[in-house]
């Protein structure tokens, strides 16, 4: 079946393709970007390490030493494509108030002739002298009825690795899409077409950059960068972006969130997703090891950053995982902040942006006490500690990532694969606040539960391209991923929960978390780690209907004794440091509320400034 589309270009389709439609789109998408050839990926090892050996050969990939970090590999990046650009993205719906006053929007015609149809349209030829690879890929477990299948066509080869680790791929995606199947369209180029004989550079990207989501249609289109979320488009262009869309019309959710589960030591099993900003410690969380007072709790994990939620015939939700690997942050893992993490680097990963040691391994700022005495930097220079105390040079990018399978994780849970999912017991919301947002607060209801999701606000970090450390609402902490208008997401939460209230069914319990405050000398206050523990445990009890807690302005919240501190130095001074309520700092937060409302007036739930008013209510009255 080798259908030539225009002169020199063959499809080379594989017998085993039976889709028309596919087949079609790839044919157009190819000479609409003059790609040098085409390859189909079949997701095997064979293929995965020929694609390795092949991006060593560029220059993209430097092998690491297979004694210390057995088939692994290092990239280091273009300086300039580091991290998600917020600024670059766009949610390209018919109407500007579906994208929301949160998104970046243009109209689909508009962005259409830019990128696809205008005379010096941004894709036309930008694959020539590249190979188009075709990533078939399923997010969830293949077949499950809350996965859903994607196709990405990219130019990149690293695409194509990282997409083998971080979804299910290759052929046996093809085989569930038949010949009929509906897939998400995801067209990827790194923007650096090459002139004959024009030598390639190791890390091939362009300066514009475009992230493109049409929800109607359910597209997806990224220009110019080779990293992470910009081009690993399973993750959050599909996964969050275009399935937040999809959820809102099927009447499911798609949140940013880690799943994990908590096995008591009589065996009972529960569910928590939780949602935190990018960089805010979800893997760290969704692989904690319990403190030794903890003797027989298990924590497992089932996903660190990404949660599928569908109602199921019992009328609970459940929830995938809908990855398969992990793109988690580096600097700051070590075997004390993340045991399960560090054991699961020890081979088959692709490191990108973290610096290498003399003898082939890899290191980044955090991960041991003592930094090596010399390294490459993850700009190719050299590095030491004197150096970086002169100039303040990172060894590691703040934003290095690691790319590993889910089945290295040593917590991975039983049934992180399972295609019915797991049932969610309570939802846990958490932002970084160095200060105002207490340790844990359990929201009374449903409503108070999604008004402090809403009202969320965080201290941005190095995992998008700006400023950092400056506080943001970011509701949901779906911020940078919401592929709708954000008011009508809060919409859809409450119309989710009063559905299954309706049907009869015990909601999952909702909590707000924060981990980060800090004390008068600017250390956090919170050991934070495994002592979350310790948080999961009092959720536990609330679960239940044993545990304890006092009620206040914004919900409940335990006292120090409802907390078990066993095998913990903490005292209650250092516990009221976490969760002390200052009156006069949550009389700026709701002013910060109330300019989010005035944002999101557009389709705002009356809900929210209801439940505004209630709190500011008991907060006078306090
Ligand atoms: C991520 C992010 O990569 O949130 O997970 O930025
Ligand atoms: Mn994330």
């Amino acid at each position: 079946m080798n259908q030539p589309v225009m002169e020199g270009l063959r499809l080379n389709v594989p017998a085993y393709v039976k889709h028309q439609r596919l087949i079609g789109w790839v044919a157009e998408v190819a000479a609409l970007t003059q790609a040098r050839d085409v390859y189909w990926c079949d997701g095997s090892q064979a293929e995965y390490d020929r694609l390795c050996t092949q991006l060593v050969n560029a220059g993209t990939f430097k092998k690491l030493n297979p004694a210390k970090r057995a088939n692994s590999y290092l990239a280091c990046s273009d300086p300039s494509d580091v991290a998600r650009v917020e600024d670059r993205t766009y949610i390209c719906s018919a109407n500007k108030e579906d994208a929301g006053p949160t998104n970046n929007w243009m109209a689909p015609a508009e962005m259409r002739s830019l990128l696809q149809t205008g005379d010096k349209a941004l894709f036309k030829g930008c694959m020539r002298g590249r190979t188009l690879y075709v990533v078939p890929f399923s997010m969830g477990p293949i077949g499950s009825p809350i996965a859903h299948i994607g196709v990405e066509l990219s130019d990149s080869p690293y695409v194509a690795v990282n997409m083998r680790t971080m979804t299910r791929m290759g052929r046996a995606v093809l085989d569930v899409l038949g010949s009929d199947g509906t897939f998400v369209p995801c067209v990827h180029t790194v923007a650096a077409p090459l002139e004959a004989g024009q030598a390639d550079v190791k890390w091939p990207c362009n300066q514009t950059k475009y992230i493109v989501h049409f929800p109607e249609t359910r597209e997806i289109w990224s220009y110019g960068s080779g990293y992470g979320g910009n081009a690993l488009l399973g993750k959050k262009c599909f996964a969050l972006r275009i399935a937040s869309t999809m959820g809102r019309d099927q009447g499911w959710l798609a949140e940013h969130m880690l799943i994990l589960g908590v096995t008591s030591p009589e065996g009972k099993k529960y569910h928590f997703a939780a949602a935190f900003p990018s960089a805010c410690g979800k893997t760290n969380f969704s692989m904690l090891i319990p403190p030794a007072a903890f003797d027989g709790w298990k924590v497992t994990t089932i996903g660190d950053d990404i949660a599928w939620i569908k109602p199921a015939a019992d009328g609970r939700l459940y929830a995938i995982n809908p990855e398969a690997g992990y793109f988690g942050v580096a600097p700051g893992t070590n075997t004390l902040t993340n045991f399960n993490c560090m054991a699961s680097l020890n081979q088959d990963v692709i490191f990108t942006n973290v610096a290498l040691t003399d003898d082939g391994d890899v290191w980044w700022e955090g991960m041991t006490d003592t930094a090596p005495a010399h390294l490459i930097d993850w700009q190719g220079k050299d590095w030491t500690p004197a150096i970086a105390k002169e100039t303040g040079a990172k060894a590691a990018h703040p934003n290095a990532r690691f790319t590993v399978s889910a089945v290295n994780n040593p917590a991975l849970d039983a049934e992180w694969d399972n295609p019915a999912g797991v049932p969610i017991d309570a939802f846990i919301f958490g932002g970084r606040r160095s200060t105002t947002v207490p340790l844990v607060t359990e929201a009374r209801d449903w409503i108070e539960g999604v008004y402090m999701a809403a009202t969320m606000g965080s201290e941005t970090t190095a995992a998008a391209a700006g400023q950092q450390g400056v506080v943001r609402r970011d509701p949901f902490a779906m911020l940078p991923f919401m592929g709708y208008n954000m008011s009508d997401y809060f919409q859809h939460w409450l119309d989710m929960g009063a559905k299954l209230a309706a049907g009869g069914a015990a909601l999952p319990k909702i909590y707000c978390v924060n981990w980060f405050r800090k004390g008068a000398d600017g250390k956090f206050v919170w050991p934070g780690y495994g002592e979350n523990m310790r948080v999961l445990k009092w959720m536990l009890d609330r679960v239940e209907g044993t545990g304890v807690g006092e009620e206040h302005a914004f919900g409940v919240t335990p006292r120090y004794q409802d907390i078990n501190w066993n095998g913990l130095d903490f005292t209650q001074e250092q516990f009221n440091i976490t969760t002390h309520i200052d009156k006069a700092a949550w009389g700026v937060e709701m002013k910060l509320h109330e300019e989010l409302f005035q944002q999101l007036a557009h389709h705002l739930p009356a809900e929210l400034p209801a439940t505004k008013l209630k709190i500011e209510a008991r907060l006078a009255a306090e």
